[in-house]
């Protein structure tokens, strides 16, 4: 299932198909990408007769653009082709549609390079001449795993649909097992531990949760432990008597009493003394607290869901948190991946942001080009979901036409001028000393986009570890500690 088209499902009614119209549609939709027109033509005549929909295209280009526009369960890609390496074609369905099967047709002699294909992700591979019934053989199984991949995803949406993740977007395999998950812990009383990077949604999902309970009519109350002063925290969360302390003119209730029967959000919660992380224990256990000064204990029903971007575990280890309170939050624990790791979500998130701020900003809704969404997908993200809100944001205040092509993106996100050395800064230099110059910087620039995680670049590469370590090596490059924290 092509992002476009899942897009389009989200934001539009499905239209529904008349009983002709499905006949094709159900045998599958096939994309012949070739530059010989006689191929083109038999493979064509071959699958209509077999009754799939078939497109074709006669380059890399118009292949790409149609894969751009509608979804296929099978593209047939021609290795050679005029305008494009079909290998290059196949890196780029790859980093759109990781999903999509593509069978690569290849002619004789060129087995090494089908062998490569099949490195590079692509399902299968046929020599021609080919041999009609392998053909179609080839085909019909990887429709088939195409459409029940498709199912798999479209029960796992229908679940998603069904409980309230208004707003939350993702259809990625970690990203539906993350709902999955909500959709089953929510319901109880259990503390949750939300875990991950700055800006993957962990306070978004920790309201889904929240709306999901039977407590969704009583308040979801977050409070964050970095950035309120520690002397005041334990008074916003347990309330204090008058006169508990010099400004305490007046009593006051603390947040554990405002969330009764609802849900606090302790955010940052790495960030909190060890005096108040006991508190915190207590009420956990207890289901008790009493006001700063105060010598009433008041009993509260809170459900709590706490949330860190710092590797908890490691704070234990190092004497900085609880082990007790840590095994206490920790009944329930979603790990949310960074963006780097589900690029499938991307596109599916450019629509979403782009429709919020044309929206939010009373312009008509803003249209991504594919040159564009190219980099935004194989960008690092270090600042995860919240850099790409941002940016789309940026992007739409800063348009004019409905088209955001690159030149609307950040220069560190389109890679400009990075890789190419300034030539005429480098009199006396020579022609292997440039090449090296660039091979650096191509090298800096990727492990930048992956956060210094060299296992990432290469495999971003493809190339071994092992290829990327020597010319790391030789090329003197000093490896940066993941500086993204
Ligand atoms: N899956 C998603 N779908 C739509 N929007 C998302 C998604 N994930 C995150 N966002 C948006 O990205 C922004 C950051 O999300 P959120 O504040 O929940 O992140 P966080 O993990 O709590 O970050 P931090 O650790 O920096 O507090 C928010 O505006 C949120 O709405
Ligand atoms: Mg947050």
């Amino acid at each position: 299932m092509s992002e476009l088209a899942a897009v389009s499902e989200v934001t539009t009614i499905p239209r529904r198909s008349t009983p002709e119209r499905m006949q094709p549609e159900k045998a599958g939709r096939i994309l012949i990408i070739d530059d010989e027109a006689e191929i083109r033509e038999s493979l064509e005549t071959l699958l209509q007769l077999e009754g799939y929909t078939v497109v074709v295209a006669g380059t890399g280009r118009d292949g790409l653009t149609h894969i751009g526009e509608r979804s296929f369960d099978v593209v047939l890609l021609d290795l050679a082709l005029p305008d494009k390496n079909g290998m290059e074609v196949l890196s780029e369905i790859r980093l759109l549609h990781p999903q999509q099967a593509v069978i690569m047709i290849t002619a004789y002699g060129t087995v090494e390079n089908a062998v490569r294909a099949m490195q590079f992700g692509a399902t299968n591979f046929i020599q021609k001449p080919w041999d009609n019934e392998k053909l179609l053989a080839d085909v019909r199984a990887a429709v088939a795993r195409q459409k029940a991949e498709e199912e798999n995803i479209q029960l796992k949406r229908a679940l998603k649909q069904r409980y309230n993740f208004e707003n939350i977007v993702g259809k990625s395999e970690p990203m539906l097992k993350i709902f999955d998950l909500v959709a089953q812990v929510a319901p109880s009383r259990s503390t949750v531990l939300l875990q991950g990077e700055s800006g993957t949604g962990k306070e978004l999902i920790a309201k889904a949760i929240h709306l999901n309970s039977t407590r969704r009519d009583r308040p979801f109350v977050p409070v964050n432990s970095g950035s309120t002063p520690p002397d005041l925290l334990e008074s916003t969360l347990f309330g204090h008597v008058k006169g508990a302390f010099t400004s305490a003119v007046t009593s006051k209730k603390g947040l554990f009493e405002v969330a009764d029967r609802g849900t606090l959000f302790l955010d940052e919660i790495g960030t909190m003394g060890m005096d108040t992380q006991s508190k915190i224990l207590r009420v956990l256990q207890d289901r008790k607290f009493m006001h700063l000064g105060g010598v009433q204990e008041i009993q509260v029903d809170v459900r709590i869901i706490a949330a860190t971007n710092v590797d908890l575990r490691q704070m234990v280890r190092e004497g900085k948190f609880r082990e007790d309170l840590f095994y206490r939050l920790n009944v329930i624990s979603l790990d949310l991946p960074p963006l780097r790791q589900r690029r499938e979500d991307i596109p599916l998130l450019v629509q979403h942001f782009l429709l919020k701020y044309s929206e939010e900003n009373e312009r008509p809704k803003r249209r991504i080009t594919t040159e564009a969404l190219r980099p935004l997908v194989s960008y690092s993200w270090p600042g995860n979901v919240r850099e790409l809100e941002n940016t789309i944001e940026r992007a739409v205040v800063l348009s004019s036409g409905t088209d955001i092509g690159p030149d609307l993106l950040p220069d560190h996100i389109v890679g400009r001028g990075s890789a190419v050395p300034a030539l005429d800064a480098n009199a006396g230099a020579t022609l292997f000393s440039i090449m090296e110059d660039c091979e650096r910087r191509i090298i800096i620039d990727m492990l930048e986009k992956c956060g210094w995680n060299q296992t990432e670049a290469a495999e971003r590469f493809h190339v071994p570890l092992s290829t990327l370590n020597q010319k790391i090596k030789r090329l003197a490059i000093e490896i940066k500690k993941k500086n993204r924290e």
